[in-house]
């Protein structure tokens, strides 16, 4: 069975004082029972103190991003070996703004995929179209290649630590949410394309996404939809009061 997940993508935000103060205010308010998979991802300095301040809690940390190699001569990067270490579980992969801004490829987010996988971490890896795709009419087959060179070589066991994000780029940052039927379309678009790479069970339980101007009153209707199983939520992850209106109002089917 998939997981309903709301994961809190920090982007470049909040320096110590503020993250510190967002995750003792999560740790405070999310119940420990809560039926969604709850995941923050702050930047690289505070993730060992994210991964302090949040033990014993149900909520999980992410990183932003990761290098695929194991170490070496990469001035900048961090390892996947680094973030097991320092007890992070999941990492965001192939951000459109990594793909825009730092000349991330279907390619290298392949690798970081298989790279995060031999290390057990779970890859939350992201799709999306521009509007221009969206108005040209090739949204499908732009997802279906993303979806498919993400997963290039993965096997049916791997996909049982993948998570699937679609993140229209039309939507991110631009308080243009896509409307729930948009992304419905789209994350049962990105279902099929993983029951044709594997099979009908695997994408069943493949958990998908939706991430662009994702708010807490517009997040039961998305996680309503048949195919959304949760949220990649950007600026309302940043206060605590609107990620817990997020975390709230989501639906676990
Ligand atoms: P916003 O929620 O700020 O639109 O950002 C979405 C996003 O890019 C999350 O990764």
């Amino acid at each position: 069975m998939r997981k309903t997940i709301i994961a809190g993508n920090w982007k470049m935000n909040h320096t110590g004082a503020d993250a510190k103060a967002t995750i003792t205010g999560l740790v405070s308010r999310v119940p420990k029972d809560v039926k969604s998979e709850v995941i923050i991802a702050p930047v690289f300095p505070y993730l060992p103190m994210a991964v302090e301040l949040t033990k014993g809690t149900p909520i999980h940390v992410a990183a932003q991003n990761m290098h695929w190699e194991e170490s070496g001569a990469f001035t900048g990067e961090v390892s996947p070996a680094m973030l097991v270490d320092i007890g992070v579980d999941h990492v965001i992969i192939g951000h459109s703004e990594r793909r825009t801004y730092f000349n991330e490829t279907d390619e290298t987010v392949n690798k970081k995929v298989k790279a995060a996988l031999a290390h057990k971490l779970t890859p939350i890896i992201c799709c999306g179209e521009t509007l221009e795709q969206r108005e040209q009419g090739i949204m499908q087959s732009w997802i279906e290649g993303q979806i498919e060179k993400a997963l290039a070589g993965l096997t049916k066991a791997d996909m049982a630590n993948v998570v699937i994000a679609y993140e229209p780029i039309w939507a991110i940052g631009t308080g243009k949410t896509a409307s729930a039927a948009q992304a419905e379309e789209v994350c049962s678009i990105i279902r099929k394309k993983v029951a044709a790479l594997y099979d009908q069970a695997t994408a069943d339980d493949t958990s998908v996404l939706y991430g662009g101007s994702v708010k807490g009153k517009n997040v039961a209707e998305l996680t309503g939809s048949a195919d959304i199983d949760g949220g990649l939520v950007g600026g309302a992850s940043l206060k605590v009061d609107d990620f817990m209106a997020i975390i709230d109002n989501a639906i676990v089917k």
